[in-house]
């Protein structure tokens, strides 16, 4: 049977695409969106990060998910620093979530705080994706805006305390292969997998809808 890092990433493989080429994501990274879809799509994420990340002390310590609490991937002091360069220093003032980044948020901390394999399924789903497809948007997004590059505005993709991400993702498949679960559970989980993607998408369909580009 296939490891169970080879079978959460062949069972998202056909949402990535989706993912990757939505309609918001082909324009953002066709540089056809201007700074505010940018700026709009960063404080998105700013939802979805501090609900991964604001009940990390008490899962550090769970069984399963306590291996993948690693603070060199913590985003949410990146992403306030990019939003103040983005939104200046008010930015917390304006900060609203789209409906379907609220129902995304309220799953990944719903899972944090009930189901931590659950949890899991959403941390490598956005993780392990910044660490990949997320360095493609970076560079899009410095050559599109001008943001001095890997400073203010895309700190999100810069992992200062990772320099080897391809080591670091060998690393995570084999902290996801050694989780302690039944096949039922594993089957669970990369529902769940599956379900980040959904929500994700959603999230990119409503901000399409927000930025569309004029015909
Ligand atoms: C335009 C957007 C995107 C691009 C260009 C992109 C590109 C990539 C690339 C090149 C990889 C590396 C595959 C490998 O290591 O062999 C990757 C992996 C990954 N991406 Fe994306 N991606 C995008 C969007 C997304 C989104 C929206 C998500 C989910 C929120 C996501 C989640 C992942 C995950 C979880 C992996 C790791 C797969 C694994 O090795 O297990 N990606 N992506």
């Amino acid at each position: 049977m296939d490891s169970f890092s080879t079978l959460i990433r062949t069972a998202s493989h056909e949402q990535h695409v989706e993912a990757e080429t939505s309609t918001f994501m082909s324009d953002l990274l066709g540089g056809r969106l201007g700074v505010q879809a940018y700026a709009r799509y960063t404080e998105q994420l700013w939802f979805v990060y501090e609900a991964l990340e604001s009940g990390t002390e008490k899962l550090a310590s769970d069984p399963v998910a306590g291996a993948f609490i690693r603070p060199e991937l913590f985003r949410l002091r990146a992403l306030e620093r990019d939003l103040a360069h983005l939104r200046g220093p008010h930015w917390r003032a304006g900060l609203s979530a789209l409906p379907a980044t609220r129902a995304y948020a309220d799953r990944v901390r719903e899972c944090a705080d009930t189901w931590p394999a659950g949890y899991v399924a959403h941390h490598y789903t956005r993780y392990l994706g910044d660490l990949s497809g997320g360095q493609i948007i970076r560079d899009r997004a410095e050559r599109t805006w001008g943001f001095e590059k890997k400073g203010d505005g895309v700190r999100f993709y810069v992992f200062e305390e990772i320099p080897n991400p391809a080591a670091f993702k060998r690393g995570y498949r084999a902290l996801l292969d050694a989780v302690r679960a039944d096949d039922l559970e594993k089957q669970r989980v990369v529902a769940e997998c599956k379900k980040a993607f959904t929500l994700n998408t959603a999230v990119f369909r409503a901000l399409g809808e927000e930025f569309p580009l004029s015909a």
